[in-house]
């Protein structure tokens, strides 16, 4: 890889790229030569109004200290005519080589105060406006055989939080679209991450205590979405977490578990209790190790493997299954 991660000559879509974290990367995106559009509809951190300004100022400002090409999108990620923000790239820029699905919104409410329009349109805005957008973007990355796509998940979607039910599930649900994004993408070149991260903005001012946003200055962030967006990279179908300069990746685990023969009376919810702490038992056992899955088969290899492992009888006695 070369010292520097030039993007010249290519396009970028940075959604949400009016303020917070997309703005950052927008500007630094411009700074190493890429032609960004900066889409943001502009309205309220709850989502009402919009407000062509927010995405004027950051297009405006990349022509004044980077000299660079920028152009404006005003579309809801969401909305009817979120395809056009994919068309704004390609009328100004003929293609479109990175999607950062950035743009979001909050209507925070614990689950029993939360109504259904609460839920939807939190989960629309995140999850939908990032299928959208992929979605209008995809037949290009295939047929260039370039894609770059970054889905911005959360903490709070990978590990749940106290009144954000709807952003969970939207952040949740993000991760699975970058995960199967990635497989299908991988043999056209299009690689496709996830980010969980915790910055300072609009969404965290009211909620983190001073001492701690002071260390939470998005630019930290920004470094991350660029490399897993540089040509060079080869990084796909990976969750990162990312705060104040802290940069690590985030995983799945799945126990080494216990092999129960369905066959066997002892095969009942009291066989389940009784070996309870074996099922969550975060070590390896000797026919059984503990995997970091990253796809489907790692699942059907263990259901295999099941199979022919030595299984404990009624008397807890190990036997080889037939
Ligand atoms: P922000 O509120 O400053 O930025 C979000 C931007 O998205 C705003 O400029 C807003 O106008 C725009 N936007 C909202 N709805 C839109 C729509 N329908 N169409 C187009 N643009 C729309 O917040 P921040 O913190 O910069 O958030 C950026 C992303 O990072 C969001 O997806 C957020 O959920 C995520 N995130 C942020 C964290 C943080 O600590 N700031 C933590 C975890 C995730």
């Amino acid at each position: 890889m070369s010292d520097t991660l030039s993007f010249k000559g290519r396009v970028v879509i940075v959604t949400g790229a009016g303020g917070g974290l997309g703005k950052v990367y927008a500007l630094e995106f411009a700074k190493r030569g890429a032609k960004v559009v900066v889409n943001d509809l502009g309205g309220t951190l709850g989502g009402a109004g919009s407000d062509s300004k927010a995405a004027d100022v950051v297009v405006e400002q990349i022509k004044r200290e980077y000299n660079g090409e920028a152009v404006a999108n005003y579309d809801s990620v969401n909305g009817a005519n979120a395809a056009n923000i994919v068309k704004t790239a390609v009328d100004a820029f003929g293609r479109v080589d990175v999607l950062v699905n950035n743009a979001g919104i909050l209507r925070d409410a614990s689950f029993a105060k939360m109504d259904a329009q609460q839920f939807a349109s939190v989960v629309d805005v995140h999850l939908n406006g990032a299928y959208k957008l992929t979605k209008a973007a995809w037949p290009y990355m295939r047929d260039q055989k370039f894609g770059r796509i970054i889905n911005t998940a959360s903490p709070a979607g990978l590990f749940g939080n106290f009144g954000q039910a709807n952003y969970a599930a939207a952040k949740m649900g993000l991760v699975g679209l970058a995960e199967t994004l990635a497989k299908e993408g991988y043999k056209y070149n299009i690689l496709v991450n996830s980010i969980a991260p915790l910055a300072r903005s609009r969404m965290t001012e009211n909620v983190l205590p001073p001492h701690i946003l002071k260390e939470l200055g998005p630019e930290k962030i920004a470094p991350l979405v660029l490399y897993l967006t540089h040509e060079s990279t080869k990084v796909t179908n990976s969750i990162f977490e990312l705060a104040a300069g802290y940069y690590g990746q985030t995983r799945w685990e799945r126990s080494a578990g216990q092999i129960f023969n369905p066959n066997e009376k002892s095969f009942t919810p009291e066989s389940i209790l009784n070996k309870w702490d074996s099922i969550t038992d975060f070590k390896d056992k000797p026919f059984n190790k503990v995997e970091h899955p990253s796809q489907l088969a790692d699942y059907n290899t263990l259901t295999a493997k099941a199979k022919q492992l030595p299984q404990e009888n009624d008397q807890g006695k190990i036997k080889i299954s037939s």
